[in-house]
C-alpha cells in the first residue's frame, strides 16, 4: 500500500494477528499502531509524514474501549498524544479504532478544535455523519470498507454465516464481489483549519 502511493497507514485491533510485524513496526515512520496499546509494545502510534506541498502531516492511531480488549483508556492518552502531535505538525489527523459509534463521537467531540480530522474505523460499515464539528475538527464515526461488500463485512457471506450457525470455527475467506473504495476526503488550510469533510464510496468496476 506504501508502493501504490499511501503516505501513512494505521492499523487496529489485528495489530498482532503477525507478531512478526513487531520488528517493522518498530522500524517504520509511516505506519503506527493504535497508540493505547501495553506498554512496551513495538512501534508507535504517531507518524509525522509530508504533503505533496511539504507541510508536515501527524497521523495518530488509537483504539476503543467499549466492546474490544484494549488496554489502556484512549481517553486517559489522548490529550498527550495531541500535544505531541501538534508540537511537530499543524494539520494533525486521528484514526480512532473503534466499534461502538458512542465512544467514536465522543472522542470525535473531545478532540473539535485540537486536532483537523477524526477518523472512525473498524466496522467496515460507512456512516452517514460526515461533517465539521463547531470547533472546525472534521468527523466521520466510520469512513467505512474498501474491500469487496457483497459480503459479511469483507468475509464471504457462507463462511461467515456457517461459523455463526455453528459457533464452529470456520476458516475465513475473503469474498471477491462488489468492491468499493470507502473513506473520506477533508479539505483544510495551511494551518490545520478543516474547509469540508465528506464520505468518499467509489465503485471499483
Ligand atoms: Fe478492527
Amino acid at each position: 500500500m506504501l508502493a501504490a502511493g499511501a503516505d501513512a497507514l494505521t492499523l487496529g485491533n489485528h495489530v498482532w494477528r503477525r507478531k512478526e510485524i513487531g520488528p517493522y513496526l518498530e522500524a517504520s515512520d509511516r505506519v503506527v499502531r493504535p497508540a493505547n496499546l501495553a506498554s512496551g509494545s513495538p512501534g508507535r502510534g504517531l507518524a509525522v509524514v509530508h504533503a505533496a506541498d511539504g507541510a508536515p502531516v501527524a497521523v495518530l492511531n488509537l483504539q476503543g474501549q467499549l466492546f474490544m480488549a484494549t488496554p489502556v483508556n484512549p481517553f486517559e492518552v489522548v490529550d498527550a498524544l495531541v500535544e505531541e502531535a501538534r508540537s511537530q505538525a499543524r494539520v494533525v489527523l486521528v484514526d480512532f479504532h473503534a466499534e461502538a459509534t458512542s465512544e467514536k463521537i465522543a472522542l470525535s467531540r473531545v478532540l473539535d478544535g485540537r486536532v483537523t480530522a477524526v477518523f472512525g474505523t473498524h466496522t467496515h460499515v460507512q456512516t452517514s455523519d460526515a461533517r465539521v464539528q463547531p470547533g472546525g475538527t472534521a468527523a466521520i464515526t466510520d469512513a467505512g470498507m474498501t474491500g469487496p461488500h457483497d459480503s459479511v463485512i469483507g468475509v464471504k457471506a457462507e463462511l461467515a454465516i456457517q461459523r455463526m450457525r455453528t459457533g464452529m470455527g470456520v476458516r475465513f475467506e475473503p469474498a471477491t464481489g462488489g468492491v468499493r473504495i470507502e473513506g473520506a476526503v477533508v479539505e483544510c488550510d495551511d494551518d490545520g483549519r478543516t474547509l469540508s469533510c465528506e464520505a468518499l464510496r467509489v465503485p471499483v468496476p
